[in-house]
């Protein structure tokens, strides 16, 4: 209601230009990225996979930590329900997630609820269902209750017939995977309902993101896997061939990139859907990078079903529209990645693991 009455008071100052312009461009963008008076509502869905748990804490540290609710179908750990709210929410189901929608006030959604693309070949008839109906319910909620929702897309969403290096914002997409197909649905149902009624629909094309955090099943796993494999081991047995070129960017970079699309004003948009990247590199490029820290690294090569998936994705991904058009900016190259990786999973998973190894014994 508030943000309402906001809405058409920047709206009638600008006509009658009681405030200067400057204050009028402080209360337009402040209604755009809902930072005045109230912060948005946001609700995660599918939050406790790679990206959610991260992503809500970088959202609690802009809007609050009880402005941001996540939600799963998978029962939360401790430190998950001590950091913030979170609901149990199946995609699936249509008047739940109505319910949480009006009895939390939602304003922003993030769907990140979907089966990974090597999980969804396993799966198609759940993927079919979670990846497209679970959009359709979202979408539509979105639309009846005049939210800004954000779904991401992926490289998946590009298939063989697709240039591959670069492959530019708008091309030909005819994915080969369950996933790519329901990615690709996804962004054409969003700019549809944009068009049509209005909604501020938001999509990103992410690469392969990499963090400390286990992988749900996609293709780019392995970039996360081999720091954990590498450092504990000194070996890593990769499902990919060694010249398999692939567009990646770390976590950190991804979830800013959703943090300031959502925050972009909607005139700068010039279009619903758009490519990110930050970097693309190899398993053999990343395995030499990671031998300056491991140097009796070995890496075998075997690769499987995945080799025919990657092989039909981008190789070097274009975002130069995203740069112009909201300005972003990656910060993690190949070298700042690994670095940032080695010192995470030694630190956060290998040294915790000893010290309890060590604790154990002592007992
Ligand atoms: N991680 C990446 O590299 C990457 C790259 C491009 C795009 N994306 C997209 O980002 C989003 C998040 O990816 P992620 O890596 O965190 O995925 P993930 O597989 O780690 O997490 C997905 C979550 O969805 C949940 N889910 C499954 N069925 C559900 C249902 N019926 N109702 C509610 N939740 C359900 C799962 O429990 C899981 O926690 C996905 O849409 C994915 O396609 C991810």
């Amino acid at each position: 209601m508030f943000r309402k009455c906001l809405t058409s008071l920047v709206q009638n100052t600008v006509s009658v230009g009681t405030l200067t312009p400057k204050a009028t461009e402080f209360l337009r963008r402040s209604v755009h990225n809902g930072s005045l008076g109230r912060p948005p509502k946001i609700l995660i869905t599918g939050g406790l996979g790679q990206l959610g748990i991260e992503c809500a804490k970088l959202l609690r540290s802009q809007y609050g930590k009880n402005n941001v609710i996540l939600s799963d179908i998978i029962k939360p750990n401790d430190a998950i329900c001590e950091s913030g709210p979170y609901i149990f929410a199946d995609i699936l189901d249509f008047k739940g997630l109505q319910k949480i929608i009006v009895d939390h006030q939602v304003d922003w959604l993030i769907h990140f609820s979907a089966l990974l693309s090597a999980v969804g070949e396993q799966n198609v008839p759940l993927a079919v269902k979670v990846n497209i109906e679970g959009v359709h319910n979202v979408i539509e909620l979105a639309k009846q209750y005049k939210l800004r929702i954000f779904v991401p897309s992926t490289i998946g969403a590009f298939g063989p017939d697709s240039p591959r290096n670069p492959t530019p914002n708008v091309t030909i997409q005819r994915p080969h995977t369950i996933y790519g197909v329901a990615k690709v649905h996804a962004e054409l149902i969003g700019e549809y309902y944009y068009h049509k009624f209005g909604l501020d629909f938001r999509c990103l094309r992410f690469p392969g993101v990499i963090s400390s955090d286990p992988p749900g099943g996609g293709t780019t796993d392995y970039a996360v896997a081999i720091f954990h494999e590498a450092l504990r081991t000194g070996k890593y047995t990769c499902y990919l061939r060694p010249d398999t070129r692939l567009p990646m960017m770390y976590i950190e970079d991804c979830l800013r990139s959703l943090l300031e699309f959502m925050r972009a004003p909607s005139e700068q948009l010039k279009r619903r859907v758009y490519n990110v990247t930050a970097m693309s590199f190899t398993p053999e490029e990343l395995a030499y990078k990671l031998s300056k820290y491991v140097p009796n690294l070995h890496v075998t090569y075997q690769p499987d079903s995945r080799q025919q998936i990657a092989d039909s994705w981008p190789e070097v991904f274009d975002d130069s529209e995203a740069r112009r058009d909201w300005n972003w900016q990656h910060k993690y190259d190949l070298d700042g990645l690994v670095d940032y990786m080695v010192k995470d999973v030694q630190e956060n998973y290998i040294n915790v693991e000893n010290g309890q190894r060590r604790a154990s014994a002592k007992i």
